[in-house]
Parts: C-alpha cells; sequence; structure tokens
C-alpha cells in the first residue's frame, strides 16, 4: 500500500474487546457468558442497521442499553446486573497488541483516526481509561452525521477533515460488514479477522486479511 497518509480504526471489536464486559462478569453469569456476550453485541449491530434503516436514530449508548435490556432476557440474567455490565462497556480492555502497535504507527507520522457509532463522550472515555489520548488526531463519531455505518456519511467525515481521496486512507475493521461498507466507499480495506471468521459476501473483498495488528506494520 503506497502513500497512506491516514489509518482509519474502527473501535468496537477491532481496538477494544466488545466481549471483554461480559467477561468480566463470567463469574457472575456462568459458563453462557460468551454466548450472552455475542447475542448482545449482534443485537446491539441490528438496532444501528434498523434505526439507520428507519430513520429513527437514537445514540450508541441508548442501542447499547435497549439491546442489553433484550439480551439479559432472552440469557435469563437477572437486572441486578445490568448497571455492572454497562459501566464495563464504557471502559473495554483493548485487545492485547493495540497499544504497542499504535505507538509504533504514531512514530511513523501517520494520521491515527477512530472511526465509530460510538458517541463521542463514549470513545472518549475508551481512549482515556486505556491511556490512548495521545495516540489519535480525531476521534470521529457517527452522532456528527445523525445515521450509523455503513451509511457513506460516516465514511466521508476523515476524507473531508483531512482533505485526501479515500484511497490515501488505509481503513481497519475487523466487522465483515465495516470492510464492505469502508471498502465500497473505496478505503484501502484491511480486515483484521481475529477469529478466523468467513467474509461477506456483499460484492467487495477486502484487499488485506490479517489477524491482527501487528501485521499493519508489514503493509503500510
Ligand atoms: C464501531 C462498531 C461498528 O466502532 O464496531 O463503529
Amino acid at each position: 500500500m503506497k502513500d497512506i497518509k491516514a489509518i482509519v480504526f474502527d473501535a468496537y471489536g477491532t481496538l477494544f474487546d466488545v466481549n471483554s464486559a461480559a467477561e468480566k462478569c463470567k463469574g457472575k453469569i456462568g459458563d453462557k457468558w460468551e454466548g450472552f456476550a455475542n447475542f448482545w453485541r449482534t443485537t446491539q449491530l441490528e438496532y444501528t442497521w434498523l434505526r439507520s434503516l428507519m430513520r429513527r436514530h437514537k445514540d450508541f449508548w441508548q442501542v447499547t442499553e435497549d439491546s442489553l435490556d433484550k439480551s439479559m432476557k432472552a440469557f435469563k440474567i437477572d437486572n441486578s446486573m445490568k448497571s455492572e455490565l454497562l459501566n464495563l462497556y464504557k471502559v473495554l480492555s483493548p485487545y492485547p497488541e493495540v497499544k504497542e502497535v499504535l505507538k509504533k504507527l504514531k512514530e511513523k507520522k501517520y494520521r491515527l483516526a477512530i472511526l465509530s457509532n460510538g458517541t463521542p463522550s463514549l470513545l472518549n472515555e475508551l481512549v482515556k481509561s486505556n491511556n490512548l489520548e495521545n495516540i489519535f488526531d480525531d476521534l470521529f463519531s457517527v452522532e456528527e452525521v445523525g445515521i450509523y455505518k455503513p451509511d457513506s456519511k460516516v465514511y466521508d467525515m476523515p476524507v473531508k477533515k483531512y482533505q485526501i481521496k479515500a484511497d490515501k486512507a488505509a481503513f481497519l475493521s475487523a466487522n465483515t460488514w465495516d470492510i464492505s461498507g469502508g471498502g465500497n466507499y473505496g478505503y484501502n480495506a484491511i480486515w483484521v479477522n481475529r477469529n478466523n471468521n468467513i467474509f461477506d459476501n456483499l460484492d467487495f473483498k477486502p484487499k488485506n486479511e490479517i489477524n491482527n495488528l501487528t501485521q499493519i506494520l508489514n503493509i503500510v
């Protein structure tokens, strides 16, 4: 990949482990914690897509709570756990290699940004609680455009701010549908396939596929 000026990261599932909130409660939730975490995440994403299609936007924090309510009912988890799970979602852990790789990319003088469904305050808190506040040039939130990924208005934000063409940016996401969205938009889309998943059939295949962020250092 040549002449890359900016590297744009998805947040949830790519930099930060969305299952870590439920995992930290596995003592109380029991063996079903992982099924519950996956159901919560899937429901949360479905709500973002449905709300965008219905043009009834609610911010990501509200969607996270709405999807948690349904998931707790589905998995028969006591309502007393709700506030603990939500508080843990605000301070999700990064994947193990994330900090090291971001520091190396920063030294190489790329513009580094997050582009996420998260609200500005969620993104600020995630970055702050993980001591990453000096790494990123920008935390782009869908709240600026009032619609969720994969609407092109979302992918427009970094390109407009940096005044570059999309093909001068690398976009990394662990979410296959987000790679289809960003790739169709024109980014150099790099799929972070952390869990040996199968890619989607949405008329786009990523230029690169990596297992974790370390391999980006050999690509840009
Ligand atoms: C985000 C979700 C899609 O951070 O992971 O935008």
